[in-house]
């Protein structure tokens, strides 16, 4: 942790909700972005691809092996780009040397679908096509999107040639598990269009956060009554699982304790799950050392059962009396730590929001608080409010992926903020 100083300061007293002005949250710049498509059935889906990009605002060029061509025309990405698509070494639209122009000022190089062979020349720098020799000649960052048959992908050739093209710092995106298009099913689909978009834009993003360690409480804790009944908040770890995808994209070294959830964990964030508050206060205790931030965004169960009976409990007909204990409040119990992390929270209200919000934050000792309407819980989107030292930010409505990165920006500028002397 870098400050002496805590930094869990709350400003002023008293519970005040005033609205701050807050610039319009960004979207993604237009890019200028080149895909190398490669042989693979995989090759298809590619049109979509273009074609959420152009939907974008983005231009796409698109180069193509002549494997590739095999499955898809390039006719396809011609009409879908509207550009021409480039597949020969010797033959330039522009009479120049396209190997080397097409990648000059551009934002990014995605290949997908990238074949077992690509990966191969790609790890051992050959370069005999316009693909190739591109992505040799390269200044711009290379992403690729594997696909290929389940035994291809876990051959160790491939998984010695997979490790050292990210030792060589080009992205790999996926593969995904599933069926695949012979009929077994394992890893080695290539990613869905819509999650490749959501990952060449998150890498290319910027990295405020980076070297930063964040450490985030995500979905609900569950209480046991008996071996099969348990007591529980609604929680559907989605908005939790967004801000730690988001904050990893933001460039933190990210660590999530999560309650039981049916999302599945972020990629590249090392998970840790609980079920009891008590076992995510042990967990968040066990790796808060060296932690910059800490974001409880977990509905913890307020109260567990004093009685927990290690058999299933039998139904007389009459009623049922049950010893609540208060749980440890995570939250609270790290902000008042000796030199805490900067600590940011949620709540979820079902009236009065922004007051009961702010009440909480001043309770809590917090510098942020996020207040998100109770009725969003188990939703898709998402209407958050931010609510800091200097007032109110309301997000506008949004899936709850794109507000997560909105929050995870915010805190990173208060953090940045009070980095500086
Ligand atoms: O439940 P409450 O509205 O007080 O939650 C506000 C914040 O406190 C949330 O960020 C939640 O993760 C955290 N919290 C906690 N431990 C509790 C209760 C809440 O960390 N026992």
């Amino acid at each position: 942790m870098s400050g002496e100083t805590p930094r869990n300061s709350v400003s002023g007293c008293g519970a005040r909700v005033t609205l701050a002005a807050m610039p319009t949250p960004a979207l993604p710049p237009s890019r200028h972005l080149v895909l190398g498509v490669t042989g693979g059935i995989a090759a298809y889906k590619c049109a979509e691809l273009v074609r959420l990009w152009v939907r974008q605002g983005h231009t796409v060029d698109v180069v193509m092996t002549a494997a590739a061509k095999a499955f898809v025309g390039p006719a396809t990405f011609q009409a879908l780009s509207g550009r021409p698509v480039r597949d020969d070494l010797w033959r330039s639209e522009t009479g120049g040397m396209d190997h080397i122009a097409l990648s000059r000022g551009v934002d990014a190089l995605i290949v997908a679908p990238a074949s077992a062979d690509f990966i191969g020349k790609l790890t051992h720098g050959l370069a005999d096509d316009l693909l190739s020799t591109l992505c040799l000649a390269r200044d711009c960052p290379l992403l690729i999107a594997p696909a290929m048959n389940r035994q291809m992908w876990e051959n160790p050739a491939t998984r010695r040639n997979v490790a050292q093209l990210r030792a060589d710092g080009i992205a790999v995106l996926g593969p995904a598990s599933g069926e695949q298009a012979c009929g077994e099913v394992g890893e080695g689909r290539m990613l869905e269009p819509a999650e490749i978009v959501w990952r060449v834009e998150s890498h290319l993003l910027p990295k405020p956060l980076a070297g930063r360690r964040v450490l985030i409480t995500s979905g609900p804790t569950l209480e046991p009554i008996d071996p099969v009944r348990a007591l529980v908040n609604r929680s559907s770890g989605r908005m939790g699982h967004a801000i730690a995808a988001a904050a990893r994209d933001a460039g933190a070294t990210v660590t999530l304790v999560s309650g039981p959830v049916a999302v599945p964990a972020p990629g590249d964030v090392q998970t840790i799950r609980v079920e009891t508050a008590a076992e995510m206060l042990d967990a968040v205790e066990a790796q808060i050392a060296g932690t910059d931030i800490f974001i409880g965004v977990a509905a913890v169960a307020d109260y567990r059962s004093e009685m927990q009976a290690p058999h299933k409990l039998k139904r007389d007909g009459g009623p049922l009396k049950l010893d609540l204990l208060p749980n440890p409040d995570i939250l609270a119990t790290v902000a008042g730590r000796a030199n805490p992390p900067f600590c940011v929270g949620f709540a979820a209200e079902s009236q009065d929001l922004l007051a009961h919000a702010e009440a909480k934050r001043r309770r809590k000792g917090l510098p942020l608080l996020v207040a998100n309407d109770a009725s969003a819980i188990g939703s898709e989107a998402s209407r958050l409010h931010l609510l800091d030292d200097t007032g109110v930010h309301s997000l506008p409505p949004a899936d709850k992926a794109v507000s997560g990165r909105w929050v995870v920006d915010h805190i990173a500028h208060l953090f940045n903020q009070g980095e500086t002397p």
